[in-house]
């Protein structure tokens, strides 16, 4: 046999032997081997087995000429400082060229529409502009996010480009988080914080400059501010107002807001080759991670961005990730996992914008926030699967549902476009072209067209707009949602038959949260038993990131986890009662760590209980603690929730009261095991079956009691109850 003399060990016959080391990745294979038997890890060759195919579709069209792109090497004259560079970054950025013209279109007119492309610099630079042409002298330069991560990363690095302290000239303000002082006149914020600043300042009178941002997000509160910021540069000539956009659609906007002039930013674009799958995939979590893994190993040198519908997602992926990785060592270069989602807490969101190490690569598993609010350099991969998770609402039922959704066109559009920011990029979708034509949207239908308006209709009434017919919306709601809103209200007791305020609706206003839960909170005035309630708002707005599961320890994290539900309590009481024994402990890290509990969302539990607290105030709530009734609690919490109530069927599934619908208790809850016959939930979410997430028990006829607009007595009687005698049935009631 010929023996190529380069090769190994010439004595050894087993020299040539091809060893190969499989790894399963998903349903593909990913294989090691090496021809020569050497071990090192460079001469490691790779091959995928079963892997996803994709066939490559198009190439989206790349503006500029090779020659004209701007260099991608990083600028190594490293004696200057950090801000000197930051400063030199801005003037590379699309948007620089247009600074001056920028200022003479925003001095020429009131009302100016802004198109460019994502990561062109409108967010950071324009406010920075403003700025730096004296309008802060006046006033304010506010400036609109739809999503809170974005308004936080946006803030921190334009105080790093301004060299000032986050919170002093630069800040934020979000639901429940105000990071501004007296100084800060560079203001980030989410368009559901300026709808709620024009309750305390009907003319925004402090502002001299507005920034709609994000526009075609079609957000519910920036679609209700639109209508209010139209509304005031009438009477406030001084007001300047910016909608900026990354779509091209911007004639909607400019017609909306009496023909504004439209300025486009030149994009600065690299073509993006767009791959689809050949077939369509029925697990896009693992199509996902397969294909990242796939880029990883045979891609050429760039950040892999996946787009992923939520943080349960994220965190699968991610878990997942680490350990395929962990267990191919060092034969593959180095995966560095970001995930960025809107919870992830703020220490850990500076991560995706850290450089990329040599010789290693970045996979930043985002939610749709990486669509178009954030710009993270250096990605040339997209992994697209083609989903993302939407809010929709039924307005016949009233019932609200966080869905996982189809994109739409736009959207995907979009998502592949941010593989081309920094050179060619690729973009793998997995989904089929066919699914692409014919099964997607062009344009996600506005928010407002599918979501609950009671809390937007509370705001509007409590601005003093009545007739919300007439308002002026740029793609008014369904009828059918906007009556249904007021019926809830009217329920709720915060309007009286006429369409007014009462006065329970005006001290729920004061509350930064949905209706329902502002109710329960004004009716633990009732109960006395505000101490609880807020306890229990504050962990119920944290989320479902409050226990946590690892993978290896399931059954102590369960065990922990059902300590709490001593008593068959139901979850709310459950939620409380982790509040207050973490509290005990004086908020200490340990016993959460013991009881599998998440310290950071405890945190921001406090945090929101600590507002919660100062509103009460506001709205002159006694402070009083009711903890040995658990009955007067659970009626506060039916005061705001008595909509979502349930029935159990002889089938184990439940039948909502009102608008009857199968749905059944989820698995995470205290009483999945247990059943109780009549139960309020907090939310709904389908997943493989419609779930209802935080249960407790209830009695039917406190339905009754506390909701007699809402419920009869016939709606709470046993079906079976006419067979019973009298007094038998009047039990089963209990
Ligand atoms: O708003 P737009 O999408 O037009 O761009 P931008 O958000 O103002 O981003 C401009 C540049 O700032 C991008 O190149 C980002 O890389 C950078 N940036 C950053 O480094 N860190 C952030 N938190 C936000 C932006
Ligand atoms: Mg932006």
């Amino acid at each position: 046999r010929y023996r190529d003399p380069d090769a190994g060990d010439k004595m050894n016959p087993f020299a040539e032997q091809e060893a190969w080391e499989e790894h399963q990745i998903g349903k593909a294979t990913l294989k090691f081997g090496s021809k020569n038997g050497k071990q090192a890890a460079d001469d490691y060759q790779y091959v995928f087995e079963d892997g996803i195919d994709f066939i490559k579709a198009s190439v989206m069209d790349g503006v500029q000429a090779e020659d004209e792109l701007p260099s991608e090497e990083p600028d190594v004259s490293s004696a200057k400082s950090k801000l000197e560079k930051l400063q030199e970054e801005r003037k590379t950025l699309p948007i620089y060229p247009y600074r001056e013209e920028l200022l003479q279109a925003v001095h020429d007119h009131q009302v100016l529409v802004i198109v460019g492309e994502t990561g062109s610099g409108k967010t950071t630079q324009i406010p920075q502009y403003l700025h730096e042409a004296g309008y802060s002298k006046n006033g304010k330069i506010g400036c609109t996010q739809p999503r809170r991560v974005a308004a936080m990363s946006v803030a921190a690095r334009v105080s790093e480009e301004m060299g000032v302290k986050l919170g002093h000239e630069v800040g934020y303000s979000i639901r429940f988080e105000d990071c501004t002082s007296d100084k800060t006149f560079l203001k980030y914020m989410t368009d559901g914080m300026l709808l709620r600043e024009f309750l305390g300042e009907p003319d925004l009178a402090s502002y001299s400059v507005v920034m709609v941002d994000e526009a075609h997000e079609r957000t519910l509160s920036t679609d209700i501010l639109f209508g209010l910021v139209k509304d005031i540069t009438r009477f406030r000539k001084d007001l300047k107002l910016l909608i900026s956009s990354a779509t091209l659609d911007a004639e909607k906007f400019s017609d909306y807001f009496d023909s504004a002039p439209i300025f486009k930013i030149p994009g600065r674009r690299y073509p993006v080759e767009i791959h689809f799958t050949t077939a369509p995939e029925a697990d896009y979590i693992d199509a996902a991670i397969v294909t990242v893994l796939q880029i990883h190993v045979t891609q050429p040198p760039g950040d892999i961005l996946v787009f992923l519908t939520g943080q349960e997602e994220i965190e699968t992926v991610d878990e997942i990730l680490k350990h395929r990785t962990r267990g191919l060592g060092t034969k593959i270069a180095e995966l560095i996992i970001c995930p960025i989602y809107a919870n992830l807490p703020t220490e850990l969101q500076a991560k995706i914008f850290e450089p990329t190490p040599e010789g290693a690569r970045k996979v930043v598993l985002a939610t749709n926030i990486a669509e178009t609010s954030l710009t993270i350099d250096g990605i040339k991969y997209v992994v697209d699967p083609g989903f993302c998770k939407i809010k929709s609402y039924n307005p016949r039922t009233g019932m609200e549902s966080l869905l996982i959704n189809p994109i739409s066109k736009a959207s995907a559009m979009q998502r592949a476009g941010r593989s081309g920011r920094t050179g060619p990029g690729k973009c793998f979708r997995l989904y089929t072209a066919y699914n692409y034509h014919h099964d997607l949207d062009d344009n996600t239908v506005p928010e407002i067209q599918r979501t609950n308006l009671a809390n937007v209709v509370l705001t509007l009434k409590s601005l003093g707009i009545h007739d919300l017919v007439n308002f002026d919306f740029m793609d008014p709601p369904p009828s059918e949602a906007l009556l249904k809103a007021l019926e809830q209200l009217f329920a709720l007791n915060a309007l009286n038959s006429r369409g007014e305020l009462t006065k329970t609706g005006r001290r729920m206003a004061e509350f930064p949260l949905d209706p329902m839960l502002s109710k329960m909170i004004v009716a633990s005035d009732k109960y006395k038993c505000a101490e609880e309630i807020i306890s229990v708002a504050a962990m119920l707005s944290v989320g479902n990131s409050i226990f946590y599961r690892p993978k290896d320890k399931q059954v102590h994290a369960d065990n922990a986890r059902m300590n709490f539900h001593t008593g068959n309590v139901g979850d709310h009481i459950a939620l409380l009662t982790v509040y207050n024994s973490w509290k005990e402990t004086n908020y200490s890290t340990q016993w959460c760590y013991e009881n599998f509990i998440q310290v950071r969302s405890m945190k921001r539990a406090r945090d929101i209980r600590d507002q919660l607290e100062g509103l009460l105030e506001r709205v002159e709530i006694e402070l009083t603690s009711n903890m040995n009734e658990l009955d007067a609690i659970k009626k506060a919490i039916t005061s705001g929730f008595f909509h979502h109530s349930a029935k159990l069927q002889k089938t184990g599934a439940y039948r909502t009261v009102k608008n009857p619908q199968t749905v059944y208790i989820h698995p995470s809850s205290g009483l999945a095991q247990v059943l109780p016959r009549w139960v309020i939930y907090h939310e709904l979410v389908l997943t493989t079956k419609e779930y209802m997430r935080q249960v407790t028990e209830l009695k039917p006829e406190w339905l009754v009691e506390i909701a007699p607009h809402y419920y009869q007595l016939k709606d709470v009687e046993e079906s079976g109850s006419k067979k019973l005698p009298r007094g038998k049935g009047r039990a089963a009631l209990q």
